[in-house]
């Protein structure tokens, strides 16, 4: 997959892309992933600058990011409008004098915008489709770590993307869920039976009610009385599922044959109870398979995690570990 949810996390940038499509393109897809701005190809860029008509580039580029339509609908932080479009103008200034109407009114709006506790990430499918999730600007708001998408999410999407055929036609079930960016991939390009989001943070479920519903899924929760509010594709639900306190009718109950969870390890206080309830579905449920993708920070808080997987990977019919080496997403630069 190229320029799609494989190229936005932290493992790649943009920064060697050629040709002027590609570049626009580039910019498009990394402005609304919101990732590093540094990461974005500013070096393509320049180059292009020196051939070509400045303000016809630097326009094509304002088209595709800040006079998208997608930037009404679902923007990136007013926060990262700023930098990027500061950043725009630093390069064009360098190039001509003549003055681009349509950068500075950009720049003036953004200027004038207050700046929102939350913000949209785009992601886009090989479909050209994108999956956009509402998170927080904070990487810790409400006192959870929930609002945002971690990078192991990614990855753990882009592996789902990649391997369709393990989510078809399936019911799975999703621990910690956060955001929902994973979950959303997954329904939009895998086809499964039936998805359920879950965590035990209430902002967190009423955030993934909402990003769900953002993406077009039929989003059912235990308190509707009606099925599904009209989505379309996947029959999804949404869950309060306490890793410490669900017990094991409930997890028959939820009919899971994949569970999936993303950046569940990153504490190691939470890692016995999660071994525990994956050894539990796994044992008395109809669950076959588990995938739990991982940021590797450090190697301190994954001992644990490595040994209580090798004690569930003894106990248990299969377990599945897509890992990551990098740091988590911030979108921002440092
Ligand atoms: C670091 S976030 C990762 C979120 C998302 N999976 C991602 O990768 O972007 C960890 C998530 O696990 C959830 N979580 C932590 N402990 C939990 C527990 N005991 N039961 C259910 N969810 C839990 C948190 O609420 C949070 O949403």
């Amino acid at each position: 997959m190229n320029n799609t949810l494989n190229d936005q996390s932290e493992k790649n940038d943009c920064t060697s892309v050629s040709g002027r499509q590609d570049m626009v393109f580039a910019f498009h897809v990394s402005f609304f992933a919101m990732c590093r701005l540094s990461s974005l190809p500013w070096t393509t860029l320049e180059m292009e600058l020196q051939n070509e008509e400045s303000w016809e580039i630097i326009l094509d580029i304002l088209k595709q990011t800040c006079l998208h339509s997608r930037c009404r609908k679902t923007p990136p932080s007013v926060k990262y409008r700023r930098l990027f479009l500061s950043e725009l103008i630093k390069r064009h200034e360098a190039t001509t004098t003549e003055p681009l109407d349509e950068l500075y009114d950009a720049f003036g709006e953004v200027l004038g915008a207050e700046e929102e506790p939350v913000c949209y990430k785009s992601y886009l499918l090989p479909s050209g489709d994108a999956v956009s999730v509402s998170e927080s600007v904070a990487v810790i708001s409400q006192g959870t770590t929930g609002l945002v998408t971690w990078e192991a999410a990614l990855y753990l999407a882009e592996w789902a993307l990649e391997n369709p055929q393990v989510f078809t036609g399936r019911v799975v079930l999703e621990l910690g869920s956060g955001a929902g960016l994973t979950g959303a991939a997954v329904c939009r390009s895998s086809g499964p039976r039936r998805y359920v989001f879950s965590d035990y943070h209430p902002s967190v479920l009423q955030r993934l009610r909402s990003n769900a519903r953002l993406n077009g899924l039929a989003v059912a929760d235990s308190d509707d009385d009606d099925d599904d509010d009209g989505g379309v594709g996947t029959a999804a639900s949404v869950e309060e599922l306490d890793w410490a306190a669900v017990s094991e009718e409930r997890l028959r109950e939820l009919g899971a044959e994949t569970v999936i969870a993303s950046d569940v390890v990153y504490d190691p206080d939470v890692i016995g109870c999660l071994v525990g309830l994956l050894s539990r579905i796994l044992r008395f449920t109809v669950c076959t398979d588990v995938y739990i993708s991982s940021t590797v920070r450090n190697p301190t808080p994954m001992a644990p995690s490595r040994a209580s997987s090798k004690a569930l990977e003894s106990d248990t019919r299969s377990s599945k570990v897509p890992s990551s080496q990098s740091s988590p997403t911030t979108g921002l630069p440092p």
